[in-house]
């Protein structure tokens, strides 16, 4: 073992993983734009004071899980648990005009113990839009990520949706949830036994069979909505129908965030554990931005966890990007300066092209050449240098017009590029 290894709970994300994670990325960033969303790049550490105000004190993100550290100028800084607190503080802070619609790609940084699909640093994509009461905005949301899944071809997803009511109707809520539960508090997990009058939403999410059984008997917050929310949550739930989106009704999909209000939803995929298998969360957080000192301002976005989303693909087998593999090799065996040279001009002309460097053998180069996955060596020796030469000897199937594995022939240099851009196409 190499004395120093990625941190716990921590991966390196090396080729060809992360042309899958890349292609990803991509694929997420074009759908985002192309409904308006604009990529926003903000620090990755803030005040912790922004999560414990924003995300909820009395969350395990807070509680448990953020990394926390004083820096050198004596602020109390947190590393970024997730990506939508950061976005409100920056729309507070620099006031762009409403709507504002807005994704990311980041890095988040959890304290939670490591297993597959659950990282100490892992990876959202996400959005968030700011301005709108509009339901229809909750389900372009919605859409958002259901056409990330399907233009995946992802097919083992469900998409769960409930309403947490808003300041009207969860308070309300929140108190006859406390009076049952103050009646069945010992019959609680041993971490809520204490906690849940904190906030006793908390333990409507708890997965823990002894929380499980307690809400069982619990009063539901679908009997307690007020007519405005119950009105959103059927514009909401009809929108999806007319966009062909199915969805299944969870009472206690309350999410792990304090900042909700109204619609809640999560994607999971069944090929996944069912700790890990939510691969996409959010919902409207309408209090959020005057909770962080900003003018009242409704909100909605969600975020999708790229590792989860890539362990869903693997699982059932979808093919992320066609890797973006080396296309030609240049095999030079008089000094390098025509392998140089021509994979200059190769990647120039848009193809993927590589070379062997400190004076290799021969046969070294061949070897490298065909680990590479190239389709095409191009050789220079001193017969092709003095004749102004390159030998291609194709190594696999070639593209339409090129010749089969196995034959080769002599190509003008000058006429090189042109003639391998077009058998590789
Ligand atoms: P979240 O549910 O805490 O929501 O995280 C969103 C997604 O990040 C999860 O569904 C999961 O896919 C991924 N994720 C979370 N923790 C981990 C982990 N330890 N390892 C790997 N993946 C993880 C939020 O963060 C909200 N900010 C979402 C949101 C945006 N709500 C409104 N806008």
């Amino acid at each position: 073992m190499s004395a120093f290894q990625a941190p716990t709970g921590t991966r390196d994300v090396l080729a060809p993983e992360s042309s899958r994670f890349e292609s990803l990325v991509a694929r997420f960033a074009r759908l985002a734009e192309l409904a308006g969303y604009g990529l926003v790049v903000s620090p990755m550490f803030e005040d912790v004071a922004l999560f414990s105000r924003g995300v909820g004190e009395a969350t395990d993100v807070v509680t448990k899980e953020m990394y926390v550290f004083e820096d050198k100028g004596g602020r109390t800084i947190a590393l970024r648990p997730e990506g939508t607190a950061p976005v409100v503080r920056a729309f507070v802070q620099h006031r762009p005009v409403l709507p504002w619609k807005a994704w990311y790609a980041t890095p988040c940084f959890r304290y939670e113990r490591p297993q597959a699909g659950r990282y100490r640093q892992f990876h959202q994509l996400g959005v968030e839009a700011l301005g709108p009461q509009d339901a229809d905005l909750d389900v372009e949301v919605v859409a958002l990520f259901e056409g990330l899944r399907r233009s995946l071809g992802l097919e083992g997803v469900e998409l769960r949706v409930n309403s947490m009511g808003d300041a009207a109707c969860l308070p309300g809520y929140r108190a006859v949830l406390a009076s049952y539960l103050s009646d069945h508090g010992e019959e609680l997990c041993a971490d809520h036994r204490t906690s849940w009058s904190r906030n006793p939403l908390r333990v409507l999410d708890c997965k823990k069979q002894a929380c499980v059984s307690v809400r069982a008997g619990a009063p539901l917050l679908r009997d307690a909505l007020c007519d405005a929310c119950e009105a959103h949550f059927d514009r909401f739930l009809s929108g999806l129908g007319s966009l062909g989106i199915r969805w299944t009704r969870d009472d206690f999909l309350v999410r792990g965030l304090d900042y909700y209000t109204r619609t809640t939803f999560e994607f999971r995929a069944s090929g996944l554990d069912a700790a890990q298998d939510t691969i996409c969360g959010g919902g409207r957080y309408n209090g959020l931005v005057e909770e962080l000192g900003g003018p009242p301002t409704p909100g909605i976005g969600f975020a999708a966890g790229v590792e989860r989303i890539l362990l869903a693909c693997a699982v059932e087998g979808v093919e992320l990007a066609p890797e973006r593999a080396t296309e030609v090799f240049v095999v030079d065996v008089v000094g390098g300066g025509s392998a140089r040279d021509l994979t200059d001009a190769l990647r120039r002309a848009g193809v993927a092209a590589d070379r062997a460097f400190d004076g290799r053998s021969l046969k070294s180069q061949l070897k490298q050449a065909d680990r590479s996955g190239a389709r095409v060596a191009c050789i220079v020796g001193p017969e092709e240098e003095a004749a102004g030469v390159v030998t291609v000897r194709w190594m696999r199937e070639s593209g339409a017009g090129g010749p089969g594995p196995g034959r080769q022939e002599r190509v003008a240099r000058g006429d090189l590029v042109e003639a391998v851009a077009r058998w590789t196409r």
